[in-house]
């Protein structure tokens, strides 16, 4: 066994970027009504999302979609190990785990999605509130409120799981990802692909930039008379 870097600084720097905005966006919207600075959080975490969605496919080995999600076979035999002190020790994600980053990662990009289509009812409407129809604007407001408390739900499973696999079975992950490196048998990674990220990042920009301020309808602008 020896310290190996599983985890790339694009996978460690997302995780924790992600960690800052989501309490970024509970506070701008629930407690400092700052609406403004809330949209603007939610297009950086819409890109993280879309970043973290491509890095999927290019990144590095335990960072690839491919490594992590396996078929329900696995995952069913992983989750019957869960309560056994001594089980294998994955250098990546866990089967179930894997799973479990697909959902935290649908549960924001479809918080950050709806948003762009809800207003406040005051004077600040998301850059696609005119794109659609008032019906549609119901659904995305219903998502937006509700989705983000079945994200606190996951939020917490997902702490209560780190918490479980340091006190219960001894595996500390946490410094992993803050450091990259894990004690392990198995191979580690050579780099961190900073080169192929910061390409990425640009196209996530650029990509980000069309969706927000290109694509979107003009705003209706509406006249009232007293
Ligand atoms: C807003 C709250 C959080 C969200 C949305 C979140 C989301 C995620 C996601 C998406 C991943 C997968 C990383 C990747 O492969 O890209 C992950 C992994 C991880 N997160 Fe979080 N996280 C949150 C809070 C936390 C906190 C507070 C901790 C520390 C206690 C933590 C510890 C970890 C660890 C250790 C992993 C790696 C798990 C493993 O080894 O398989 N997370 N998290
Ligand atoms: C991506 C992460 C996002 C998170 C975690 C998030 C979270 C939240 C939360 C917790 C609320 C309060 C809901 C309630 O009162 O029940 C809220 C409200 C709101 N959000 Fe977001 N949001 C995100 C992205 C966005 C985006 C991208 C936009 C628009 C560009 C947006 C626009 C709004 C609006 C207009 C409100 C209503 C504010 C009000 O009622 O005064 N959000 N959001």
């Amino acid at each position: 066994m020896e310290k190996r870097l599983i985890w790339d600084i694009p996978t460690r720097l997302f995780h924790w970027l992600l960690v800052a905005c989501i309490l970024a966006q509970y506070l701008t919207a629930e407690v400092f009504d700052a609406i403004d600075w809330h949209f603007k959080i939610g297009y950086f975490t819409l890109g993280l999302i879309l970043f973290r969605l491509c890095w999927g496919f290019v990144g590095t080995t335990y960072a690839k979609f491919s490594q992590f999600l396996t078929g329900p076979g696995k995952v069913v035999a992983y989750a019957k190990t869960l309560t056994n002190k001594h089980s294998e020790e994955h250098a990546g994600h866990n089967p179930l785990g894997g799973w479990m980053v697909i959902a935290l990662l649908l549960l924001v990009a479809a918080q950050g999605i709806s948003g762009l289509f809800i207003g406040d009812d005051i004077f600040s409407n998301g850059p696609y509130y005119d794109a659609v129809s008032d019906a549609t604007r119901d659904v995305m407001n219903a998502i937006h409120h509700t989705a983000f408390n079945v994200l606190l739900a996951a939020i917490v499973l997902h702490v209560g799981a780190v918490v479980f696999y340091a006190r219960y079975k001894k595996q500390l992950l946490v410094p992993a990802m803050l450091h990259g490196k894990k004690t392990t048998k198995a191979q580690g990674i050579s780099s961190s692909r900073l080169l192929v990220a910061a390409i990425l990042a640009l196209i996530v920009i650029a990509a980000m930039y069309v969706f927000i301020e290109v694509l979107p309808p003009e705003p209706i602008v509406e006249e009232f008379f007293y």
